[in-house]
């Protein structure tokens, strides 16, 4: 059986430092010498990043369905020109943001229907789901003197109660998919960081190498 790499992501509401934490794990796998790639959404492809500027301008008036499809397209190029030909090559995927946010910020924060959307994701992205997400996990009252000292995006601007739908629907996510995603209680970076790299260790043990996944090496032997 020809093996996969594996698909690893980083979900959490605004300001909660995900990526600054998928940063950090991606250089601490990196040094173990993994073959492995670190890719963030919206974007990450030629028009990919246009659809990101659509979704991020605040200018833009956008109504809730139209959001959901720009993200799915925005998500699906990436899926298409560099998840899948990375993963069929062995390469780990690191992701800043995959589909729970989607989940979380238009199904629960806009209030879009959830079956419907885990219904794309099952069409779409199929065997491409991810094999381990790390949920950065912080009350959205915390984090709102983070947001509010940078310059905001659309998404940013939405009120404390859309950010507390969204934080919500991430817990509950985690309920319905307990084996993969790890709830990370958002402490500081270095403490933060040390719990993930744990919670990896533990997954890393249950994953049998019968499983079909390679941790594909960049060094030689
Ligand atoms: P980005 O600048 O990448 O911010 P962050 O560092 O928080 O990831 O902006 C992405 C914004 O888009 C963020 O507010 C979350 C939102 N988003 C959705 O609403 N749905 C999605 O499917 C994705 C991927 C992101």
């Amino acid at each position: 059986m020809k093996k996969k790499g594996l698909i690893i992501s980083f979900e959490g509401i605004d300001g909660c430092g995900k990526t600054t934490q998928a940063n950090l794990f991606f250089e601490y796998l990196k040094e173990s010498g993994l073959d492995i790639l670190l890719l963030n959404e919206p974007g990450g492809t030629y028009a990919g990043e246009k659809i990101r500027d659509i979704l991020l301008d605040s200018r833009n008036s956008i109504c809730p369905f139209s959001e959901l499809f720009l993200y799915l397209a925005s998500r699906l190029q990436l899926v298409e020109e560099m998840i899948r030909p990375a993963v069929e090559k062995g390469t780990t995927i690191i992701l800043d943001r995959y589909v729970d946010s989607t989940t979380a910020y238009q199904g629960y924060g806009r209030k879009l229907p959830i079956k419907f959307i885990e219904s794309i994701h099952r069409t779409f992205i199929g065997s491409l789901m991810p094999n381990i997400t790390f949920l950065i996990d912080a009350p959205a009252e915390n984090l709102l003197p983070i947001i509010e000292k940078k310059k905001r995006d659309r998404i940013e601007e939405e009120s404390i109660e859309f950010q507390k739908r969204v934080r919500k629907g991430y817990l509950a996510i985690a309920r319905k998919n307990r084996t993969r995603v790890h709830i990370i209680k958002r402490k500081t970076q270095e403490q933060t960081h040390k719990e993930i790299v744990k919670e990896w260790g533990k997954f890393l043990n249950g994953l049998k190498d019968s499983a079909g996944f390679s941790l594909k090496s960049t060094k030689k032997r």
